[in-house]
C-alpha cells in the first residue's frame, strides 16, 4: 500500500464502533453495502486506493463480523475494539497502540461515510505538508441541521461546534464538519491526549483537536469537498440516498468508458462491474457483484447476472438470469428465461428458452432447445452435466447428471436422458406413440346416456 511518490508514511484509522441504532438493524451498520459492497468495504478500499501505509479499524465489543469484513478488503489491517462508546475521540484512542508505532500522517476516516473518493484522501494527507497539525474536512450542506459546525476566525479554523452544543447564531453557519481529518502523526497522541468530555453529550469529540493544536503552535485547517461525496449514512433512508449517488457515479462512469445505457436509471451496477466496449443495456437490468462483460455484448431487458463473464458479442434476454460461474465464450447465446450456474458455454452456444444449466459445461455450437433441465441436485449433492461439441438436445429434455453428452450428438425431444450418450449418437428415451384408430369415438359412444 506504500505510495512511492511520498516519503512520508500514513497511519488510517477507520472508527467503525458506532452501534448504528438509527438503522434498527440485526447487521452493524457498516457492514450495510450499496453497489454490492458493505460501507466499511468501500471506504477501506478507497485508502487502500490512496496509498496509506496501514489501516487500523475500530470496531464495537464481540463484532467479529465488522472484524472480519474489515481483513476481507484489507488482510493486513489491525483491528482495535472500543468497549465503551465515549465519543469519536476515545474511538480513535481506542487504535492508540497503532498510533505509537509512529506515523507522520494520521487519516481519521468514518465508516459510515461510504462515498469519498481516494482522491479525497490523498487531498486531506496532503494538506498537512506545510506544517498542520490537523487538516477537517468540510463541506456545505443543503441542511446543516445535526453536524457539527466549522467556526472560523479571521480565515482559520477557530473551533467545531457540534450541533447539540452551538448557539443559535452558530447554527445560521453553513459550512459543516464532515467528520474525518488528518493529523500531524507526530503529535497526535500528544493532541488527543489532551481532549476532555465537557460537552452536551459528556463525549470525547475528536473535533476539539481543532481548538488544541492551535495552542500547541500547530494550524489547524479546513479543505472542501461535494455533499454527495461526504454525506453519511445513519438511517436506511440516507442509505438509499448513498446508493443513488454511488449508482449515478458508475453508470456516468460505464457511459463515459463507451457502454449504451437505453435506461440508466434503471440498471444498477455494481462497485466492480466491468465493460468492454460498445456493450449495449436495455432497461431495468441489475448487476451483482463480480460481473465482467466483454466487447459489443448486449443485455436485453430485465435480466439479473452475480458472478458472471461472458466474452465478446455474446447476449442475453430478456428476462435471463446468470449466476456465479456462469461463463459464456465469445458468441455464445441465452435467451428468455433461462437460468445458468456454475457453468460454460463454449463457443457459438446457445440456450435460447426456459431452461435451467446447472453445474454443466456445453460445448462450441451446441444447441440446446426450449425447456431443457439439466437435473443437478439429488437433494443432498450436485452433479456436473457435460453437453459435447455441435450437439443438438431437443425441446424439453431432462439430463440427469451425472451425465455426458459426446460431440455432435442428438438427443430427440422430451427425452430423460440418465446415461452417457456416446458421440454422434441419436438418444431417445420416451415412451413411443401408439395410435389406436377411432378409440376416441367408440370411448364417447359407449359413455353416451
Ligand atoms: C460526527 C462529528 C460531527 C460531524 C459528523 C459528520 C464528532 C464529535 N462529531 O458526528 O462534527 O458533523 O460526524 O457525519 O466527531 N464512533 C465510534 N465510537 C464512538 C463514537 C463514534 O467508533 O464512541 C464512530 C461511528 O461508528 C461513526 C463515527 O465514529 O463511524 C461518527 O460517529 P457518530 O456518532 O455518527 O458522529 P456524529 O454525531 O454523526
Ligand atoms: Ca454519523
Amino acid at each position: 500500500m506504500t505510495s512511492p511518490a511520498s516519503a512520508s508514511t500514513t497511519l488510517a484509522i477507520v472508527l467503525a464502533a458506532g452501534e448504528g441504532t438509527r438503522m434498527k438493524s440485526a447487521k452493524p451498520k457498516v457492514l450495510h453495502g450499496i453497489g454490492g459492497r458493505s460501507m466499511l468495504g468501500h471506504v477501506l478500499a478507497g485508502l487502500g486506493q490512496a496509498g496509506v501505509d496501514s489501516i487500523a479499524v475500530v470496531v464495537g465489543p464481540n463484532r467479529e463480523d465488522v472484524a472480519e469484513e474489515a481483513r476481507k478488503q484489507v488482510p493486513e489491517a489491525d483491528v482495535f475494539v472500543q468497549v465503551d462508546r465515549l465519543g469519536t475521540a476515545h474511538a480513535v484512542l481506542a487504535a492508540r497502540a497503532a498510533l505509537e508505532r509512529g506515523f507522520d500522517k494520521v487519516l481519521v476516516v468514518f465508516a459510515d461515510t461510504p462515498l469519498i473518493r481516494a482522491e479525497t484522501f490523498t487531498g486531506l494527507k496532503d494538506a498537512l505538508d506545510d506544517g498542520a497539525g490537523v487538516v477537517v474536512l468540510g463541506f456545505e450542506p443543503e441542511d446543516p441541521t445535526g453536524y457539527g459546525r466549522i467556526l472560523l476566525k479571521d480565515g482559520k479554523v477557530a473551533a467545531i461546534r457540534e450541533h447539540k452544543d452551538a448557539s443559535d447564531e452558530e447554527r445560521k453557519v453553513r459550512l459543516s464538519n464532515a467528520g474525518l481529518m488528518a493529523l500531524n502523526g507526530r503529535r497526535a497522541l500528544e493532541i488527543l491526549g489532551k481532549i476532555g468530555n465537557s460537552n452536551a453529550q459528556g463525549e470525547y469529540y475528536l473535533t476539539d483537536v481543532v481548538e488544541i493544536a492551535p495552542q500547541l503552535g500547530l494550524a489547524a485547517k479546513v479543505i472542501v469537498a461535494p455533499e454527495t461525496e461526504v454525506m453519511g449514512v445513519n438511517d436506511r433512508v440516507q442509505l438509499s440516498n448513498a446508493e443513488s449517488v454511488l449508482q449515478n457515479r458508475l453508470r456516468t462512469q460505464a457511459m463515459r468508458d463507451g457502454v449504451t445505457m437505453q435506461d440508466p436509471a434503471s440498471t444498477y451496477l455494481s462497485f466492480d462491474t466491468k465493460f468492454g466496449r460498445d456493450v449495449v443495456i436495455e432497461p431495468h437490468v441489475v448487476f451483482g457483484p463480480g460481473v465482467t462483460l466483454g466487447d459489443n455484448v448486449v443485455i436485453h431487458a430485465f435480466s439479473h447476472l452475480e458472478g458472471a463473464t461472458l466474452e465478446n458479442n455474446t447476449s442475453i434476454g430478456p428476462f435471463a438470469r446468470l449466476r456465479p460461474g456462469a461463463y459464456m465464450e465469445e458468441t455464445s447465446r441465452i435467451g428468455n428465461f433461462v437460468e445458468i450456474k456454475a457453468s460454460r458455454l463454449g463457443k457459438g452456444a446457445k440456450v435460447n428458452h426456459l431452461s435451467y444449466i446447472g453445474d454443466a459445461s456445453i460445448g462450441a455450437g451446441s444447441n440446446i432447445g426450449a425447456g431443457v433441465i439439466t437435473c443437478n441436485y439429488d437433494g443432498f449433492k450436485k452433479y456436473k452435466t457435460i453437453v459435447g461439441e455441435g450437439a443438438f438436445v431437443g425441446v424439453n429434455t431432462a439430463l440427469v447428471a451425472p451425465v455426458t453428452v459426446g460431440n455432435g450428438a442428438y438427443i430427440g425431444t422430451g427425452s430423460v436422458i440418465t446415461k452417457d450418450v456416446e458421440a454422434d449418437a441419436l438418444a431417445v428415451a420416451r415412451a413411443r406413440p401408439f395410435v389406436k384408430s377411432g378409440w376416441a369415438a367408440n370411448f364417447r359412444e359407449k359413455n353416451k346416456k
